[in-house]
């Protein structure tokens, strides 16, 4: 049994492995003096009164906002937090982030291993690589010094021109929950700290330090909230990273809602909150809930420290909250075991073992969208290729941003994409060094390969017309702190890709794309594989896929909307009006920018098209492959669901087989219930079981949950609008608290 098998597995052993809810997770107070509970309360008697504000703040550890003096323990990254030497506690070194040890612009001089981007890990559906993913980068975190990573991006995709899209899993709590929870659990087997984040409703960059998110408690407890809350049952992250962004009026750093009501009172939570760099409004925010200001220099002041120590003194609220802030911090230490594991920078890093766990999972993360005539697999003896644009000469795209991971040298190429102020530097178009022209030359050893870069149409359709083979590369940058003005390839690419295809039909295009595309040009080409941001190895993984030697398995985790038309909102709101920042403050301070989600409440996404009748350019859920599969037989009462799939093609082959809610009482509501990838020969079939999480059935209801008595049809589905024959289950009325 592997570690993965024992921590991960299929969706349904993942969520049964549950470590179930946080406040189980952590000991009472009363039990073996090694729980971290207990640890952590007699540490915090042992603390003098200076001593109480050492943990609860600390500084961005790079040297961006002016001269830093920063101590010797420290590591150039995200930020650190002092230890307490004579307790024994150890300082916290804190780097970005879900994709691997961040880049800061080679501040540090090192490389690390890029995974592809949380939409490329995400298109597995597979709990168990995400776990090896997450062990990996937690590894190289370790290796450098760091002991805390910063991961866990999980907000879902309520609108897909978001510019983190990239960065996150899914428009589906169920999907980035089981996803986002195997990671952290991978990151923190190496006795480090992971956070979850940005807690919560952080859906857009544009005016993401103040758009204020309207929604009511139960769409936000069904939808973005609850994926939040199956990470942090089967994760336990150490740490919660709370948003940017305002929620209900408040900022989401200090919302007595999101942070006492939700998060550590219904969900029992027993670790720490973080603020995100330069998130903190004020004192209060401890009173809120808030345990810690990070990158403090980005705030308006440094709340946490003397300002914290003055307020504990005088007022009793204070005093009991800067207890509870030490005792939550020291139990993620003692609860990951940091001060018995220390992480010493300088350790070595197998980079070719962990590129092939980048390699494993860019492959099956790519979905291959669209396959004419079997086009692909290419035979490894063709003739002829013309390989265009994308910079596929080059490299691979990656996401910008504090998630940007590079390897040893940096990036292949950096185009600057403008932006002023200390950020700008961040916001550049990288390409990872991983080449595809290279990758595709080494599969196909007798093909005559030509490259055009695509700037001229005419250069590249006189290419295409005499090749056997056109492989056309689309690329579609996104950052952290600004979102896309719409849908379509940037740069001329849908015109690139429209003539290319009328001169040759055999065009296959490998999109390399941080969100959701449209196509106009779909029709006319042969192939279409999403590749996403395929990470340090993704050249390898792409022609790996392209030539045959990996059977496509990837399933989209977020819908291609047929148009923006079709969409809650039909920009991103305050798009047009504020200019792309990537620190995110306000042009002025009485700037106000309202969010609301309750136009979609808790069906965003491929619930959104099924509450609204519409049909998706590729559905949630949506991937082809090489071989075949059929899945049936679906029986379920409700609590889990039992189907068999079977491999009715003439290759080996990885299916992922869903099961949704689709009507309740003859009204149609949808929800992914579960899923299982399964890996199948030629003609096998397995049977599968999948346990349903009740509260995907259930409505919030104010305090706690309730499945109201009637008719459930549940479906398997190929995707989200690929069902089969629902079968129907008579549930009675039932209500829970968390
Ligand atoms: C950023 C991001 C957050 C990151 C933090 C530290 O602004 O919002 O995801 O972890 O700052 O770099």
């Amino acid at each position: 049994m592997t570690r993965s098998d024992l921590i991960f597995g299929a969706a349904g052993l993942a969520l049964a492995a549950v470590l179930a809810p946080a406040h189980v997770a952590a000991q009472s107070a009363t039990s073996s003096p090694a729980s971290p509970e207990a640890r952590a309360q007699a540490t915090l008697e042992r603390m003098q009164p200076e001593e109480k504000t050492v943990l609860t703040h600390g500084p961005l550890a790079m040297p961006l906002m002016g001269p830093l003096e920063l101590p010797a323990d420290a590591v150039v990254g995200a930020g650190y937090i002092a230890g307490i030497a004579r307790l024994g506690v150890p300082s916290l070194r804190e780097t970005d982030a879900s994709l691997g040890v961040s880049w800061v612009m080679g501040a540090r001089g090192d490389g690390a291993t890029a995974l592809p981007s949380g939409l490329a890990m995400a298109s597995s559906w597979n709990p168990g690589l995400l776990g090896e993913g997450g062990a990996m980068i937690g590894s190289e975190a370790r290796a450098k010094g760091f002991n805390v990573l910063l991961a866990g991006g999980t907000n879902l995709m309520r609108d897909p021109r978001n510019g983190r899209t990239f960065e996150y899993f899914s428009e589906d709590p169920l999907l980035s929950g089981v996803l986002v929870g195997n990671a952290i659990a991978g990151i923190q087997s190496n006795h480090i700290i992971s956070t979850i984040k940005h807690f919560a409703l952080n859906g857009q960059e544009t005016g993401r330090k103040f758009a204020d998110v309207r929604i009511s408690d139960a769409a936000a407890r069904e939808s973005d909230l609850l994926a939040f809350q199956i990470g942090l049952e089967i994760g336990n992250p150490g740490a919660v990273m709370c948003a940017y962004n305002r929620v209900l009026g408040h900022q989401a750093c200090s919302s007595d809602y999101l942070l006492n009501t939700v998060l550590k009172r219904d969900w029992g939570y027993k670790g720490f909150v973080m603020s995100d760099w330069g998130a903190v409004p004020g004192l209060d925010a401890a009173l809120n809930g808030l345990d810690q200001q990070s990158g403090e220099q980005l705030d308006p002041a440094v709340f946490f420290a003397d300002k914290l120590a003055a307020a504990a003194k005088a007022d009793p609220r204070y005093a009991r909250r800067l207890d509870d802030m030490n005792r939550r911090i020291l139990w993620a230490i003692y609860a990951n075991g940091l001060d018995a594991h220390s992480a010493t920078p300088g350790q070595p890093i197998d980079f070719a073992a962990n590129g092939a766990v980048a390699l494993e999972t860019a492959k099956q993360g790519i979905v291959l969208l669209r396959n004419e005539g079997d086009v692909l697999p290419l035979a490894r003896s063709a003739k002829s290729i013309a390989v265009i644009g994308g910079y596929a000469d080059t490299g691979v795209l990656s996401g910008a941003g504090s998630s940007q991971v590079q390897g040893e040298g940096g990036p292949a190429a950096s185009i600057p994409m403008g932006g002023e102020g200390p950020f700008a530097a961040f916001i550049t178009q990288q390409f990872q060094r991983s080449v595809p022209l290279k990758a595709i030359r080494e599969m196909a050893p007798e093909a005559r390969v030509r490259y055009a870069n695509g700037r001229y149409i005419s250069d590249a359709v006189n290419l295409a017309r005499e090749a056997e083979i056109v492989i056309v590369f689309a690329t579609k940058w996104a950052t952290e702190g600004a979102d896309q003005p719409d849908l379509t390839l940037p740069e001329g690419q849908d015109a690139l890709i429209a003539a290319v295809s009328a001169a040759n039909p055999r065009t296959i295009v490998v999109l390399e794309t941080g969100n959701p595309v449209i196509m106009p040009w779909l029709d006319k080409t042969a192939a279409v594989l999403e590749a996403w941001y395929p990470g340090a190895r993704g050249a390898d993984a792409i022609a790996s896929v392209l030539f045959g030697e990996t059977n496509p398995s990837g399933h989209l985790p977020i819908t291609f909307p047929a148009s923006e038309a079709d969409l809650p909102r039909p920009k991103v709101d305050g798009f047009a009006t504020l200019d792309p920042n990537f620190a995110g403050d306000p042009p002025t301070p009485d700037t106000r920018l309202s969010v609301n989600y309750d136009i979609e409440g808790s069906d965003l996404g491929y619930r959104w098209n099924a509450r609204e009748g519409k049909k998706a350019l590729f559905p949630f859920g949506y991937g082809l492959s090489y071989s075949r599969f059929a899945a049936g037989g679906l029986a379920s009462d409700g609590a889990t669901a039992r189907f068999h799939v079977t491999n009715t093609g003439a290759r080996a082959g990885a299916d992922v087989a869903q099961v949704y809610l689709v009507s309740r009482n003859g009204k149609a509501r949808q929800r992914l219930v579960g899923f299982a990838r399964v890996e199948l020969a030629p003609g096998e079939s397995r049977e599968v079981s999948v346990t349903i999480d009740p509260r995907l059935l259930a409505d919030w209801n104010g305090k706690g949950w309730t499945i109201a008595r009637g008719t459930y049809a549940f479906a398997l589905g190929e995707d989200a609008e690929h069902l089969g024959e629902p079968v129907t289950v008579a549930l009675s009325a039932r209500s829970w608290k968390d």
